[in-house]
């Protein structure tokens, strides 16, 4: 393993015009200009902090990350960018956990907001949604705190089947997923 694979995996998915590789040190930096854009970082943040964001203050998120599954950066293919971060994630919410059962969940960023509604987000999901209910076999995929006005986060889950398993927080937030069985159901 290369020592500069934060990720701590070596997996390697890839989709038509996509790459999912491992996320590395060196991404961090590439990732705090875009988190420096209020509707970027409220998006991806449920509790936005105070000061701007840092390549410390990431990194301490992705830690924890790493350490519960698989934290990949999205490559454009045609360009070579990296382009955004993702992971797949074990469940660490109580509110999310069900007996019995093997669950995941998956924060989701597409950094630069001009790549936005091309198709990618779904296309990293869509890929990494097989990985984990062919491989892993998991029961259950739930992506957690999607802010209720996230359009474009509610509309991704929606268009892959997903349905809101809970409001959380007032109504702030909104819980999605969806089963193996439901998952199966789509073909
Ligand atoms: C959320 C995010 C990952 C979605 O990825 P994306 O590449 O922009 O979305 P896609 O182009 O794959 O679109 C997915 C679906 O949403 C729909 N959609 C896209 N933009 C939309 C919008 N502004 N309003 C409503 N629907 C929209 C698309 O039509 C598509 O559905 P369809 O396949 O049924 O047509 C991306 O926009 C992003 O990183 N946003 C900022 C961070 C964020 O919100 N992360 C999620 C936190 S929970």
């Amino acid at each position: 393993m290369r020592m500069d694979n934060f990720a701590g995996h070596n997996l390697h998915l890839e989709t038509a015009r996509l790459r999912l590789r491992p996320f590395e040190e060196a991404d961090f930096d590439l990732a705090v200009p875009f988190y420096q854009d209020p509707d970027f970082l409220t998006a991806m943040e449920v509790d936005p902090p105070d000061e701007p964001v840092t390549s410390d203050y990431l990194k301490g998120a992705a830690r924890a990350m790493a350490e519960q599954g698989f934290l990949f950066a999205i490559v454009e293919k045609a360009s070579g960018r990296t382009i955004g971060e993702t992971c797949l994630q074990w469940m660490n919410l109580k509110r999310g956990e069900v007996p019995g059962e093997k669950v995941m969940r998956m924060p989701i960023g597409i950094w630069d907001k001009s790549l936005w509604g091309r198709g990618y987000g779904k296309e990293a999901v869509r890929c990494l949604m097989a990985y984990a209910f062919e491989e892993l076999r998991i029961d259950r995929f739930c992506p957690m705190d999607v802010r209720t006005g996230n359009a474009r986060s509610a509309a991704l889950w929606r268009s892959l089947g997903l349905t809101v398993a809970r409001e959380v927080d007032g109504g702030k937030v909104l819980d999605f997923e969806i089963t193996r069985e439901d998952y199966g159901r789509m073909g």
